[in-house]
Order: C-alpha cells, then structure tokens, then sequence
C-alpha cells in the first residue's frame, strides 16, 4: 500500500501565525505538527509515501524530511498549486499510487489510541472498497459526518450537515482500493469549487465497498487547525509525555521499533538532534534493551 500525506492548504484560520509558514510545520509540543500524521502512516506499515504541498511549503518538508532514507522510507513530493480539494490529491499522486492500494492522511489530523498499530496493520492488509475511521464529537457539523445503523454498517454520509443525523465525525484517514484513481479521475467540483473526499466516499458506499471503522472512547482524534486546536493538542502531548515518558509520534523511534532501521541507524538520527531532549529520547530508545 501506498501513502499519501496532504499537507497543503492556507491554514487561513491559524493566521497570522501561517502567513510566512505552513501549518503543517506549526509545533506540536515538541515535534512539528506533520511528525503525527506521518507517524500514523509508518505505524501501518507503509514506507512509501508522497506529501503533498503548495509551491511555497514544499521546500520546508524536503528540508525537514528529506527522502526519508534516513528513516527507511521512500518519501516523495508533489505540488498542489491551489487548495482545490482533498480528492484532487488522489489525482496529484496517480503516478506515485500505480495499482496499488492508498492510504491518504491529512497533514493536520492527530491520532493517538490504544491498539492503533494493531488496528492499522490488520486494516491495511487486504483493503477491498473504502475503509474510514469514525470518531464521535460535540460539534459535528464541522466535519465529515457518517451514520451507521444498528449493525454498525454505514448508511450515510455528508459533508457539514446543518442538521447533523449522527455525531460520527469522519476523521482524515482513508483506505481505498485502486479504483480511488478512476473514482478521483471522474468526480465533478462542489458547489463550493472543490474535489470533495466525501463525494469519493459516496461513491464507494453507492457500491456497498465503504466501511466505517469507530475509534472509541480511549481514543483522542485531533485537529490542528485553528488557535485553540493547535494549543489544545500541544498541551495533551506535553502531559501525556511527562506522565509516561515515552514520546507520541516520534518517527525516529517508530521507524526503529517498525524494523525499517537498523539500532545504528536509529543512534545515528538522535546524535543529530542530540541538543534537544527529544534527541537524547530517541538516543535512549536506541540504546535501551
Ligand atoms: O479533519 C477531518 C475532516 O477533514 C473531515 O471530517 C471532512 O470530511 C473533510 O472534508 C476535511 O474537512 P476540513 O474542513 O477539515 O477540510 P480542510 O479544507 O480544512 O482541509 C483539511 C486539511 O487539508 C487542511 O490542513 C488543509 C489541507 N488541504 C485542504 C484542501 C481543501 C490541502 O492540502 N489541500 C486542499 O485542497
């Protein structure tokens, strides 16, 4: 499986911190905020992954990331010159994606839970149609929104509904099959002129192929994308990681702990950032067992 991380956009809600800077980049505690994204796609398994940016960020990513060598990845790059909507990434990145299947994660979106890893790699394995992961907030008519009946199948979805019929939002992980690029490939701009995710969505759950994975209650879904979110998120990393010690979505150790790096490698990335604690975490995990 392939994957592909967006990270574009204006981040116009976080202004006037996203003027010289993509949000993408913003810190989250002690790490920049695409460290959590891409750490989610590692977690499952997946070494191959394009980030997708404006012309003015990209540059930032290379330089942070470079070609992901160094993590024992492959990591590409690709413009989005405007935001013209999640779906036209699937477009972007048809090359990169070949016949394969893809898994798409936005570059704002945290996700931290018991059993991820798990539930990740056994839902990567064999993706036959569409696999979203749903998550229950108080203020659905924000984001996606899926309804699932008794049995837990999904029977609808909308994009910020006025008058939300459940409060499932869907969060910014999607698995699809290869027919994502036809799907992409034939989809028609919204009213409000963009590629809509959910209108793909729509037409694997028409075909009956859309499955709604619920990540429950012990589960934390954020986003960063407005002043308090950024905060907010910074503040749960910074507690969960002085409670407990371990780092979330340290991809020098998950890279490490996932078998794509060698414990020299791994020694290698944290002398680097050696000056800063998260480089001496890194440093520790290698050193320890
Ligand atoms: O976060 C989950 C939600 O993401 C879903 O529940 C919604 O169904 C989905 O439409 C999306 O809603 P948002 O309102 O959060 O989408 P937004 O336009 O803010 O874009 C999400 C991220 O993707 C944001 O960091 C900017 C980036 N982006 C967005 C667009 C439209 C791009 O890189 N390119 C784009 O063309």
């Amino acid at each position: 499986m392939k994957g592909i991380l967006l990270a574009g956009g204006h981040g116009s809600r976080l202004y006037p911190i996203t003027l010289g800077t993509s949000k993408q980049l913003l810190p989250v505690y002690d790490k920049p905020l695409i460290y959590y994204p891409l750490s989610v796609l590692m977690l499952a398994g997946i070494r191959e992954v394009q980030i997708i940016s404006t012309p003015d960020d990209l540059g930032s990513f290379q330089r942070l990331l470079g070609d992901g060598s160094a993590l024992g990845m492959f990591l590409s790059y690709a413009i989005q010159d405007r935001p013209r909507g999640l779906a036209e990434s699937f477009l972007i990145a048809a090359d990169h994606i070949g016949n394969e299947s893809v898994a798409l994660v936005l570059g704002d979106n945290i996700f931290h839970g018991p059993g991820f890893a798990r539930l990740l790699q056994s839902k990567v394995r064999d993706v036959q149609g569409c696999v979203l992961f749903g998550y229950p907030v108080s203020d659905p008519e924000r984001y996606g929104i899926g309804e699932v009946d008794d049995q837990g199948t999904l029977v609808s979805l909308v994009e910020k509904p006025e008058r939300p019929r459940s409060n499932l939002a869907v969060t910014g992980l999607y698995l699809y099959d290869n027919d994502i690029v036809d799907i992409a490939k034939n989809l028609k701009p919204s009213a409000r002129g963009e590629l809509e995710i959910t209108d793909v969505n729509q037409v694997y759950l028409e075909r009956g192929r859309a499955e709604l994975v619920s990540l429950g209650r012990g589960f934390v879904w954020l986003d960063a994308g407005t002043h308090d979110a950024l905060t907010e998120a910074g503040q749960y990393v910074q507690i969960l990681e002085h409670r407990q010690g371990v780092r979330i979505a340290c991809i020098e150790e998950i890279a490490w702990r996932m078998g794509f790096i060698d414990r020299e490698a791994c020694l290698k990335l944290g002398g680097r950032l050696a000056a800063s604690p998260y480089g001496q975490y890194v440093l520790d995990v290698a050193t320890a067992e």
